[in-house]
C-alpha cells in the first residue's frame, strides 16, 4: 500500500449489460472474408454482442447503472455525479452522461464524458477518485458504455471481427476500511493519434457524401502497431501502479487486463511474472469492448466469487489516443 495514502475510494455498487444479439465467428464467416479458427487463434474472441439500432451507448449505459445501484442498494437521489466513459456517444454533444440523466430522472447533478478510449473505466476511477477524496463529491456513478459495432465497417475483416458492445457501471464513494484504490498510473501519447481513430465525423473531417462514401466515420486502425505498444504500455502501466502500492508482483491475486486481444492478455501477464492462472481473461464471450472490458470483468468476478476479500487486484488498460493507465486495489 502507499503509506502516504490512508484514504481511498472503493466501488460500492456495480453491474454491467449486453445486448442479446450474439455475433459469433460462424456468422462473420458468411460477411466477410474470415474464419473462426483464424479469429480464435489472432485474437482469442469465440462472439461478441451486437447492439440493437435503436440502442445508443446511453441505453446500454441506463442498464448497466440500474443495476450497479441496485447491487448497491441506492437509488439515483444518493449520486452527485455521473461520469461516463465512452468512444462512441450517442451525439457529440450533449454529452452521453447527459443522456442518461436523463434516463435515469436524477436531479440537477453534474454530468460529463471523458474521453479515453479502451482506457477510460481506469481514467474514470482516477478521476472520481481525486474528486471525492477533495470533498467535491460524495457519491459517483462511474459507466463505460460502447456501441462500437455502430461504427465498425462490417466489410473490413481486419477490424469487424475484433469489437463487441455492452456497457458496466460502478458506484464509488470514500471507503470505511482498507478496501480501494491503493495506487494508480496514467499516461497518454497523442503523437500516436493516427494508429487508431475513427478519422471522420468530427471537426477535422466534417461529415459530407465524400467523407462518408470513402467511410471515414469508420473505425480505422493499424492493428500491428497497436499490438506492440499495448504490451509495452500495459507491462509498465501495471508494474508502476503495483510499485507506487508499495508491492511486487508476489502480491497480487489478479491481473484483470483489458480485454483487446488474447495473445496482448498473456504477454502482459508474461512481462509481469503474474501466472495465467491469476489473469482474467472473458474476451471470448465479449471480445473488445473498449472501456467496457475492466468494470464487466470485475463485476463478472465479484458475481462468481472469484474476488475473495482483501484480494490485491490489479487493473490495466491501453487504447486510442493512445491511453494506457492502472490501478491496484484491495478488494
Ligand atoms: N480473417 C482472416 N485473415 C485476416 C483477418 C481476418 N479477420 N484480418 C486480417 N487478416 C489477414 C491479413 O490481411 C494478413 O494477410 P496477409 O499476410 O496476406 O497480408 C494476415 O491476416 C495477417 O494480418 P496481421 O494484421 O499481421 O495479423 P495479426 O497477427 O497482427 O493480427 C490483429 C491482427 C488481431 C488486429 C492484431 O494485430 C491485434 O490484435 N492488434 C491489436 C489491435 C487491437 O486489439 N485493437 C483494439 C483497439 S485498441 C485496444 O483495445 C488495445
Amino acid at each position: 500500500m502507499n503509506p502516504k495514502q490512508d484514504r481511498r475510494i472503493k466501488i460500492v455498487g456495480s453491474g454491467y449489460y449486453v445486448p442479446d444479439k450474439v455475433l459469433t465467428n460462424a456468422d462473420l464467416e458468411k460477411m466477410v472474408d474470415t474464419s473462426d479458427e483464424w479469429i480464435t487463434t489472432r485474437s482469442g474472441i469465440k462472439e461478441r454482442r451486437i447492439a440493437a439500432p435503436e440502442q445508443a451507448s446511453s441505453d446500454l449505459a441506463l442498464e448497466a447503472a440500474k443495476r450497479a445501484l441496485d447491487d448497491a442498494g441506492m437509488t439515483k437521489d444518493d449520486i452527485d455525479l455521473i461520469i461516463v466513459c465512452t468512444a462512441t456517444p450517442d451525439t457529440a454533444f450533449p454529452s452521453t452522461a447527459c443522456w442518461v440523466q436523463k434516463g435515469l430522472g436524477t436531479d440537477h447533478i453534474p454530468a460529463l464524458d471523458i474521453g479515453a478510449a479502451c482506457s477510460g473505466f481506469l481514467y474514470g476511477l482516477i478521476v472520481s477518485e481525486s474528486l471525492i477524496l477533495s470533498g467535491t463529491n460524495k457519491r459517483i456513478l462511474l459507466i463505460a458504455t460502447e456501441s462500437l459495432s455502430k461504427i465498425t465497417d462490417w466489410e473490413d475483416r481486419t477490424t469487424a471481427v475484433l469489437f463487441g458492445d455492452g456497457a458496466a457501471a460502478a458506484v464509488l464513494e470514500e471507503s470505511d476500511d482498507d478496501s480501494g484504490i491503493l495506487s494508480h498510473y496514467w499516461k497518454a501519447d497523442g503523437n500516436l493519434a493516427e494508429v487508431l481513430l475513427q478519422p471522420g465525423g468530427g471537426s477535422r473531417m466534417p461529415c459530407s457524401y465524400a467523407v462518408v462514401d470513402e467511410k471515414m466515420p469508420f473505425l480505422r486502425m493499424r492493428g500491428n502497431e497497436v499490438f506492440k505498444h499495448a504490451i509495452k504500455r500495459m507491462g509498465e502501466a501495471a508494474a508502476e501502479a503495483i510499485a507506487k502500492a508499495g508491492l511486487t508482483h508476489e502480491d497480487v491475486d489478479w491481473l484483470i487486463p483489458h480485454q483487446a486481444n488474447i495473445r496482448i492478455i498473456t504477454a502482459t501477464g508474461k512481462r509481469l511474472h503474474i501466472p495465467d492462472e491469476k489473469v482474467f481473461v472473458n474476451i471470448h464471450k465479449y471480445g473488445n469492448t473498449s472501456c467496457v472490458t475492466t468494470p464487466t470483468a470485475l463485476h463478472e468476478m465479484k458475481e462468481t466469487g472469484m474476488l475473495k476479500q482483501g484480494d490485491i487486484i490489479v487493473l490495466v488498460a491501453f487504447g486510442a489516443g493512445f491511453t494506457w493507465a492502472a490501478i491496484t486495489y484491495r478488494w
